[in-house]
Parts: structure tokens; sequence; C-alpha cells
């Protein structure tokens, strides 16, 4: 299996244009693997996945924790940070070096320099969770990218333009690849179509996807 994910991964360009300041980075999470596993494993025992309600009353099929200064939370009264793990009642746990270094990377890697992520929301897809097309709006430093880093089952990443009705192309993120989009590219919509059955050799049959934001 893993050489199957290998041989898969060994065909594809090392890095795909998805529109102007926006870049797709294959197998980018390299050496750093074991320590962001392992600091992961820390902030979800801390801060464990949750499905959050939409304001419009529709629980996420993707379950969702965060780590960093503030995390990404929904409920009946909207989307917003907050400092506060709402099931907890605590602050979210840090962003650990593991993680804030390979999203400064790859965003360097991605033509943003100097890339400092206050927050870091963590989506664990299992198979059939899906994440409807969407804007990431709600930081209010517009002029940080976003970055997003995919681990464990393959997943098909839409990625469209600025408006909801613009045509969308379809991309397969699989373990360690990461999409940073900025600039002109900041407000694209995109989403993640409802994940296949699978076993991922290192990650189980899941996904997890963690991306990483400048909210202020
Ligand atoms: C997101 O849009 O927040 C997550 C995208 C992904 O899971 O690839
Ligand atoms: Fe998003």
């Amino acid at each position: 299996m893993t050489d199957l994910f290998a041989a898969i991964r060994d065909t594809q360009p090392p890095r795909e244009n998805l529109g102007e300041g926006a870049v797709l980075l294959r197998d980018c999470v390299g050496t750093d693997e074991q320590a962001l596993l392992a600091d992961l494993r820390i902030i979800v025992k801390a801060a464990p996945f949750r499905h959050l309600v939409t304001p419009g009353g529709h629980t996420m099929s993707v379950a969702m924790t965060n780590c960093g200064r503030v995390g990404w939370v929904s409920d009946a009264r909207g989307y917003r940070y907050d400092p506060v793990d709402p099931d907890s009642g605590k602050i979210w746990p840090s962003m650990p070096p593991s993680l804030r270094n390979l999203a400064a990377r790859a965003a360097s890697e991605g033509g943003y320099t100097d890339f400092a992520p206050d927050a870091c929301l963590i989506n664990r897809y299992k198979p059939g969770a899906k994440l409807s097309l969407h804007q990431d709006k709600d930081e209010l430093d517009l002029g940080a990218p976003i970055v997003s880093v995919s681990l464990g089952l393959p997943a098909t990443f839409l990625f469209g333009g600025l408006t909801r009705n613009a045509a969308q192309k379809r991309y397969r993120l699989t373990h360690g690849d990461v999409v940073v989009w900025g600039g002109p590219s900041r407000l694209a919509y995109h989403g993640v179509a409802p994940l296949p059955e699978g076993e991922h050799p290192v990650m189980g049959a899941q996904r997890i996807n963690l991306t990483f934001r400048k909210t202020r």
C-alpha cells in the first residue's frame, strides 16, 4: 500500500499553480512528520474533535478542533474566532513549533515570506465527510495567505474563483501535500468532495487537514 501511494506521488509534479497566488506543493511535510503527528496527538487529547453546528442548524460532517491563540468555531450565533474552546471553557492548546514552522516554510515556498499564523483549524474527515464550497473570510488580515496541510487518505479538493458560480478545478490531495492560497486568490471558493473509503498506512481510515490562518 505504501508503495502504491509512493508510486502515485512520484508521477506528480512537485508544484502546480491553482491560480494567481495559489499553489499546490506536493509532499511538503518531509522530515517534520513524526514531530507533527506526535504534537497533533497531544492537541487532540486536550481539545478533542467535535462536530460543530452551523448558524443554519446543520451539523457538519467534518469534525474540528483548533490550536493557536484563537480557534475557529461555529454555533447558532454564527462563525467566529474564539480564544476559548467552548467545549472545555479553556484556552485552545498552543501552536507547537512543528506546526508553526511547517506552515511558515510552506508559505515561503508558495511565495509568502514571514507567515505568522495565530490559528490552526484541524479538520478530521472520515469516509463520507465533506466540506461544502466556501470562502475563508472570517480573518481580519486578508493580506496573509491560507496554508492547508493534508494528512492521511487522499481527497478531492475543489478550487474555484471569487464567486460561488465560477468553475472549479479538482485536485487530488494526498498525505503531505500543502496548498497555499493568498493575494488575488485569497478569497477563492474551495471545498472538499465526500471522502472515499480507504485505509492510509500512517493515518488509518481518515483524512486530517490543518489550515493555518492569520486572523488579525
Ligand atoms: C478548509 O477549507 O478549511 C479545509 C480544506 C481541506 O480540508 O482541504
Ligand atoms: Fe476553508
